[in-house]
């Protein structure tokens, strides 16, 4: 297949990402009424985490485990050697894994953050310094419980949420130099994000990830690679540095893979199935890791996944090389971050992989950050259009050690577009919606904690409106909509 042949010119003057792909199995939606989506946040207590999913219209939360499967998947799956030890099925994920990263020993694991349990536990020891590029929430934690401390190196462009930038996922790579010279032997790991989630999908740059893979082999410090947003990361290695437009996506990725010692990821993520996956080409790491999975996960060929979820993922990460199935979702976030710049709503700029991202700070200029301004923009875009996003601000966040609040340094509210999940017609519903809600943003008012867990909070916490915008809002929109939906 050529590289060049994959653009789509339209005789008319419109220009649109077309699917590479059509629909063969649907889920019926139901939209409910504003007045039954209001009482459903309420019940949920603020959080988009705790709705049910039949009132949820467009389940825009994550791109977790809610990819569109492919046939090829499906069949795959009724084909699963289901045996405790020594699956076939897990061989066939060996043979395949292997040969695209280029990676001889292979864990399974149940998800993402089941393989950062385990490489936390062979690597990490209380006061160890992990530099990465940007934190994810579960990476965090799990590192924070093994008493390691995360330091963020990202560049300077990283935080311009409005920008032109094509790489604020790269990492500051004097800055490592200068915190390995200072930590000398108290970095177990660096950690590369790819597609850095929290800042809004951003990828880092081949070239980049080359110089902290250098720089790694020479101070004899592994480096491991989140990859479980690698497919949009690929994607814009492709489209967006020069030096990589003509190659596959095969050998980017082979050559991505390279500079890494351990390459982990989420499977709900990357491959479109369940589960998760650990690789590394050199021994002794592995031997590190190896007798965490059967402790936490299961037998070393399941990992605690079914077989038929180790089908879908061999299949799965295959179809990944594929530049026709990874495009799509980065093009339809790049038409609704296009759709929504035009109506001048601020929104994470340029666009990422998984989902589009509002910047809720400038979208709620009138909240407190105190009042999780990312999180009230998630229970208002509930209640304009039954979009069900996810906060990725200060809710996301841990409190600081003294019991303060830790305010994130960006406030965004994610709306994820799953891979191959949602129609254009819908994808322009929601930007429809969106744009009512900033046309009556004043109305949306801020969150208080009612019950907070410890850890991850965001994932089941309770809160409650600060006064009672929620019903001002959902009165507003009877009134501008008359009683349809
Ligand atoms: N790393 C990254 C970059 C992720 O985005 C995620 C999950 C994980 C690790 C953990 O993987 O969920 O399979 O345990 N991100 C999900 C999200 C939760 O919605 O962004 P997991």
């Amino acid at each position: 297949m050529g590289t060049m042949s994959n653009t789509i010119t339209f005789f008319g003057k419109e220009s649109f990402p077309l699917e590479m792909h059509k629909v063969r199995i649907v889920q019926k939606l139901r939209l409910a009424p504003v007045e039954e989506r209001l009482s459903a946040i309420r019940a949920a207590g603020f959080n988009t985490f705790l709705l049910k999913n039949d009132v949820v219209f467009m389940d825009m939360l994550t791109d977790s485990g809610v990819n569109a499967m492919s046939d090829r998947q499906l069949a795959a799956m009724m084909m699963a050697d289901d045996s405790y030890a020594g699956s076939m099925s897990f061989e066939r994920l060996r043979e395949t894994a292997s040969a695209i990263f280029g990676k001889e020993f292979i864990l399974p694991v149940h998800q993402g953050r089941a393989a950062e349990n385990v490489i936390s536990s062979a690597f990490v020891k209380p006061g160890n310094v992990l530099p990465m590029n940007y934190h994810f929430t579960t990476t965090k934690a799990h590192i924070g419980l093994r008493g390691g401390k995360v330091v963020e190196l990202y560049g300077r462009k990283a935080m311009e949420l409005t920008s032109a930038e094509p790489f604020k996922g790269n990492m500051d790579v004097a800055a490592l130099k200068k915190l390995l010279d200072a930590e000398r032997d108290n970095v177990p790991f660096v950690r590369m994000e790819a597609g850095t989630n929290l800042i809004g999908g951003q990828p880092w740059s081949l070239e980049n990830l080359k110089e902290v893979g250098a720089l790694c082999r020479e101070r004899k410090i592994p480096l491991v690679l989140d990859a479980s947003l690698l497919a949009d990361n690929l994607y814009f290695v492709k489209t967006r540095e020069k030096t990589q437009a003509e190659r596959s996506i095969r050998d980017i990725t082979r050559s991505i893979a390279d500079e890494a010692d351990i390459v982990y990821f989420s499977a709900r993520k990357l491959g479109c199935a369940r589960g998760g996956l650990i690789l590394t080409g050199d021994s002794a790491l592995y031997e590190s890791m190896l007798q965490f999975v059967p402790l936490y996960e299961g037998f070393l060929t399941y990992g605690g996944m079914s077989v038929r979820e180790i089908e879908a993922m061999s299949v799965g990460l295959e179809e990944t090389m594929d530049f026709d199935m990874i495009r799509h979702g980065p093009e339809f976030i790049a038409f609704m971050v296009d759709e929504l710049v035009a109506r001048k709503i601020p929104v994470v700029t340029p666009a990422g992989g998984l989902g589009c991202h509002l910047n809720a700070r400038e979208f709620l200029e009138h909240v407190p950050q105190t009042e999780f301004i990312a999180g009230s923009l998630a229970a208002a875009a509930f209640i304009a259009g039954g979009l069900r996003g996810m906060e990725r601000g200060t809710m996301s966040e841990e409190r600081n050690a003294d019991g303060s609040e830790h305010l994130s340094e960006v406030e965004l509210l994610r709306l994820a577009l799953p891979r191959r999940v949602f129609t254009m017609s819908q994808v322009k519903y929601a930007v429809d919606r969106v744009h009512w809600l900033f046309e009556n943003r004043k109305l949306v008012g801020g969150l208080k904690w009612v019950s907070e867990p410890k850890i991850l909070r965001f994932f089941s916490g309770r809160l409650d409106s600060t006064s009672d915008w929620p019903e001002k809002l959902a009165r507003k929109f009877r009134a501008d909509f008359g009683d349809s939906l």
